[in-house]
């Protein structure tokens, strides 16, 4: 007999839809009272949830080529955008892929990305009007924006950034919630909807095709991402093609800018409600910068505003769940996960866990000590994923959140307007709800 995973049953039809829907992050928290392997029925759909870290390790690392990326990944909407790009594809053609682009991504090549990080945001807060009212969720995504065009296309689009942002932002707002009956329908009929995703991602591509373009004609080394996939050669000697560059562009643009904006706009959301870590990171600004502009060799220095890097994508991670398609029956956990089945893993809920985290539920960057690091088990804290998979921006993410945070932090002190909870808005990441308003104002 199959061993069967434990799970709420839903209604007749829809299954676990309308309350995923209703309360996602609720949800996924509360199927955790059924075990630490869980079922759930989305329609016609079978997922499975594993909340426990060796069964999250197995699935993105130890067992990795069991499985290929989940049903929402490869819906029309994310293969009209991101093509065969590195987040999107498989097999051999994912594999070249990474092996072609994993160079672009090492550390000494993106240490040079530290001064256009500093820049752009030095450029941002020379805007900034002491005692004025700023939504910080909206410059974050202005900034890191701008910072990933820069730094792959070398090109100053800051002009152009206001209206690719806009662009991008209209894209992704039907991936609200993939879960919904409207999702489902946008994605395959000629809905208004579906004309319009299209309309824009054909507005998009031709940005960026013209782009390639330009920059094959130049064939100059600009030294950013782009020039880097044009010159990436595999061991037979095959470059990318026009295509392919287009869909790792626009993979790049849209996993690199909102994820970071996020643990940006969540980071100043925590510090402004926690007056003691803001002064003590504040404090570590002073002692490592006093008053220079941050740089990357500064990084190893400041280790406290790393702390609270990581702290903020535990209790926020911008990607907050990932999923996987099974690609052959297997065993997880001593239960049994049919071939085709989706299966999941939350940072959310894992990542505030209280078998792995003290008072999980506390802002506390000091947790971050190496003792810690040590003990935990490798997955019970994974904001950027794992395995053959992990995120390829990692390095890059950390280098651009900490010089952010250190470049704002040491002129300005960011003031929550209210204190009251800013709402999550749990879509293809972690989103906050309404605006993070905070006062600027300069530090004496
Ligand atoms: C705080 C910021 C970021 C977070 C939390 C994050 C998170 C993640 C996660 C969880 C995955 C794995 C998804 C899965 O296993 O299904 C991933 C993959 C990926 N990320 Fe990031 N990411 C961040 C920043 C970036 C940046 C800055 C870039 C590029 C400039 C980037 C590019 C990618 C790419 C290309 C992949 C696919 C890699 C592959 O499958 O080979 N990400 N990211």
């Amino acid at each position: 007999m199959d061993n069967i995973p434990p799970g709420p049953k839903g209604h007749p039809i829809l299954g676990v839809m309308p309350e995923f829907n209703r309360d996602t992050l609720g949800f996924i928290e509360r199927c955790k009272t059924y075990g630490d392997v869980v079922k759930a029925r989305f329609f016609y759909v079978n997922a499975y949830f594993l909340y426990d870290p060796n069964d999250i390790e197995y699935l993105l690392s130890t067992n990795a080529k069991n499985f290929i990326k989940s049903m929402s990944l490869r819906s029309n909407f994310f293969s009209r955008l991101l093509g065969k790009g590195l987040l999107t594809s498989e097999g051999d053609f994912w594999r070249r892929q990474r092996r072609l682009a994993q160079p672009a991504f090492h550390r000494q090549r993106i240490s040079s990305y530290g001064d256009v990080m500093v820049e752009f945001t030095e450029r941002m807060c020379s805007k900034w009007q002491v005692g004025g009212t700023r939504d910080v969720h909206r410059d974050m995504m202005r900034l890191t924006l701008e910072i990933v065009a820069r730094t792959l296309f070398n090109a100053d689009v800051s002009g152009e950034a206001d209206y690719v942002g806009k662009v991008l932002s209209e894209i992704v707002k039907p991936f609200a919630s993939q879960a919904t009956l409207k999702w489902i329908v946008d994605n395959r009929f000629p809905t208004p909807y579906h004309f319009r995703f299209h309309k824009l991602a054909r507005q998009i591509d031709e940005i960026v095709y013209r782009i390639i373009a330009e920059r094959r004609k130049s064939g100059r080394d600009e030294g950013d991402l782009l020039s880097m996939l044009l010159q990436a050669q595999d061991e037979d000697g095959s470059q990318m093609t026009d295509r392919q560059l287009r869909d790792e562009v626009m993979t790049l643009f849209l996993a690199g800018h909102e994820t970071t904006a996020l643990t940006l706009s969540w980071a100043w959301y925590l510090l402004g409600r926690d007056p003691e870590t803001e002064k003590k990171f504040h404090d570590e600004l002073d002692s490592v910068l006093d008053g220079r502009v941050p740089t990357f060799s500064d990084l190893p220095q400041l280790q406290f505003t790393e702390k609270i890097a990581k702290e903020s994508m535990r209790l926020y991670p911008p990607a907050f769940g990932v999923g996987r398609q099974a690609i052959e029956a297997c065993e997880i956990g001593g239960f049994h996960i049919p071939a085709k089945a989706q299966v999941f893993a939350f940072q959310w809920v894992t990542q505030r866990d209280a078998r792995y985290f003290q008072n999980p539920q506390e802002f506390k960057p000091d947790r971050w000590t190496d003792e810690l690091a040590n003990s935990l088990p490798k997955y019970a804290y994974f904001p950027f994923g794992g395995g053959p998979r992990a995120c390829i921006g990692n390095t890059f993410a950390m280098m651009e959140i900490i010089l952010v945070l250190a470049t704002i932090g040491q002129k300005f002190r960011l003031r929550l307007v209210s204190e009251l909870e800013v709402g999550i808005m749990p879509a293809m990441s972690l989103r906050p709800k309404n605006d993070i308003k905070v006062v600027i104002e300069r530090r004496a």
